[in-house]
């Protein structure tokens, strides 16, 4: 809401860093700090990933899931507590990184490709006490 930017205080990070828990939860998004304590336990995506950025500046991770103005058609003006000087923002310690998951490992469907090049019988055959093809396996070999 402008209006509500236009009359809130100039806050440092320094204060924001001091709202990192559950029940206390600021989160920095676009330059304003906000209050998510409460919010979070009604939050769609859920609270964990809102409480682990608690004290911290978290658009990178709200940016590209949310549209820019929905804080100020979800939420109470009265939760942004402040805009944040820019200049006391530290990206090396306010704004977590976004670890990519590393993709599968290869070396399991190279396993899955050799079990299957000895005739067929995966690991559910194995396990039902059908032995036809381990005989087989043994036949063609001798
Ligand atoms: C640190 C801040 C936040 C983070 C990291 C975050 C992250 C997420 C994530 C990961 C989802 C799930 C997306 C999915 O399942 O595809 C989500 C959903 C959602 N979030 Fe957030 N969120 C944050 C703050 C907020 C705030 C402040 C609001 C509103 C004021 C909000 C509103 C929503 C809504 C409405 C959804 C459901 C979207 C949908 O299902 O289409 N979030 N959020």
């Amino acid at each position: 809401m402008a209006a509500a930017a236009e009359s809130a205080p100039m806050i440092s990070m320094e204060e924001v860093r001091k709202h990192n828990s559950k029940t206390d939860c600021w989160v920095v998004l676009y330059g304003k700090a906000w209050d998510l304590s409460k919010f979070a336990k009604a939050h769609p995506g859920g609270s964990k990933i809102i409480f682990e950025l608690a004290g911290m500046d978290g658009t990178a991770q709200f940016d590209p899931i949310h549209p820019k103005d929905i804080m100020d058609k979800l939420l109470k003006p009265t939760l942004m507590m402040g805009v944040v000087d820019p200049a006391t923002i530290d990206p090396a310690k306010d704004v977590k990184q976004i670890i990519k998951k590393a993709p599968p490992p290869k070396k399991k469907a190279v396993a899955k490709k050799r079990r299957s090049d000895r005739g067929g019988g995966g690991l559910g055959q194995a396990t039902n006490g059908c032995n036809a093809q381990h005989l087989r396996f043994r036949i063609r070999r001798s």
